[in-house]
């Protein structure tokens, strides 16, 4: 079993694409069983509230619903509920990594370096245009792929 968190600002825009993409994949895989995946804000300003109306439409562009989402803030029994906490971009990995606590079981890295090697953010489009909701579609595709290839085999 692989568990793992991916976590943004708000949890409206980047993450829950992160989470829909890589579970539609999983599904596709048929690999349900095998993962469990979930998304959280570092913030909670949005909780309870489903994802933008872009990141929905980009990802129903494509085939993936992840209308049904809920956002919700970081909580600290996530670390040791996840196995991996992937944080969109490097303030969220500071983030990430002062929120802690010792002897927790998660290990927290960045989104890209994990997935591709390429340690980058992705940048978060939420003052953006549609234009910057389709390149973290595509970046969140590319990763997924490279992360279902690399935990399919473990
Ligand atoms: P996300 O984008 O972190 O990709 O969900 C944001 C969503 C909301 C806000 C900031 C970023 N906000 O400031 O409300």
């Amino acid at each position: 079993m692989n568990s793992i968190l991916f976590v943004c600002l708000g949890n409206i825009c980047r993450s829950p694409l992160a989470e829909g993409v890589l579970q539609h994949k999983i599904d596709a895989a048929g690999l349900t069983t095998r993962f469990v995946l979930d998304s959280a804000g570092c913030g909670g300003w949005h909780a309870g509230e489903p994802p933008d109306r872009r990141s929905i439409a980009v990802a129903a562009r494509h085939g993936v619903a992840i209308d049904t989402q809920t956002a919700r803030q970081l909580k600290s029994d996530d670390f040791d509920r996840f196995d991996l906490i992937l944080g969109m971009d490097r303030d969220n990995v500071a983030y990430l990594k002062a929120q802690q606590p010792r002897g927790s079981k998660a290990r927290v890295a960045l989104y890209l370096e994990e997935a591709l090697g390429e340690a980058k953010n992705v940048p978060d489009p939420y003052y953006g245009t549609d234009a910057d909701f389709h390149k973290v579609y595509d970046v969140c595709d590319r990763a997924s792929d490279a992360l279902l290839a690399r935990l399919a085999t473990h």
